[in-house]
């Protein structure tokens, strides 16, 4: 077809903006196990943005309570679950919670996977020790609602982290063979979220840029621009 892709860029009616659910379903659909993904883009998220960086930041995590929003595949909470964490890891991709269920199943005792939005689910308060958010908050459209929502679960003295994609590591337009589409949520500035963070009586712990070495992998995009971690006051 002469152009045909490109001709679905170019004309913005053939652009449709969709959400979160819709997106991760069409990007997962086509996956038959996380296994099966450049190994480059699982050991990046798992060892290197949460084992070395996250883990790192706020210490030991066996036997704490941990909730994983925007769970996904299940490759960041497969680092927590490795070390010795009790992860609920909430989403509102069917699909890819399909992927997670398989990619972490010798890991059930300690897992518990919930289909859901963050910013719609009947949440149960004060349980966790740890709320993360890991390359999540920029899908979601409504980020005091979430914010609010992952510090209420969380117990006093509790942990928030957010980390965040760059923006440059997320394309404008999604293409797949047949049609093109834009994410809603954006943007998702720091500021705004450090300003939610001590709206709810959090003590901002660590603001941190992270200089990515790593080229952005195309096109998910696997850069994480920004470290945000928050305590909840006692
Ligand atoms: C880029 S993926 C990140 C997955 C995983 N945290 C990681 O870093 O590999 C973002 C995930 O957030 C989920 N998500 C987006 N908006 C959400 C919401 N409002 N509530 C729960 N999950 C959401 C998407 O379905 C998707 O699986």
């Amino acid at each position: 077809m002469d152009g045909g892709k490109e001709s679905i860029i170019m004309s913005p009616r053939n652009i449709r903006i969709i959400g979160a659910a819709e997106m991760f379903d069409t990007v997962s659909r086509d996956i038959t196990k996380v296994e099966d993904v450049n190994p480059r883009i699982i050991s990046l998220y798992e060892k290197q943005f949460v084992s070395g960086q996250f883990i790192g930041a706020i210490g030991p995590l066996k036997g704490k309570h941990l909730l994983d929003v925007g769970i996904g595949w299940g490759t960041t909470s497969r680092a927590f679950l490795e070390s010795g964490a009790i992860v609920t890891g909430l989403d509102v991709s069917s699909e890819s919670l399909n992927l997670a269920r398989r990619y972490l199943s010798c890991y059930s005792d300690r897992l518990t996977i919930v289909h859901g939005d963050i910013t719609e689910y009947p949440y149960p308060s004060h349980v966790y020790d740890i709320a993360c958010s890991i390359r999540t908050m920029c899908y979601i459209k409504n980020k005091q609602l979430a914010i609010g929502a992952m510090v209420s679960m969380l117990c006093s003295g509790g942990v928030i982290a957010l980390c965040l994609k760059p923006k440059a590591s997320v394309p404008d337009v999604y293409e797949t063979d047949s049609r093109a589409f834009q994410i809603e949520g954006w943007p998702c500035r720091i500021e705004e979220l450090v300003s939610i963070l001590r709206t709810l009586n959090c003590k901002i712990l660590m603001k941190k840029r992270i200089i990515n070495k790593v080229p952005v992998i195309k096109p998910m995009g696997a850069c994480i621009g920004f470290w945000l971690i928050a305590k909840k006051r006692t």
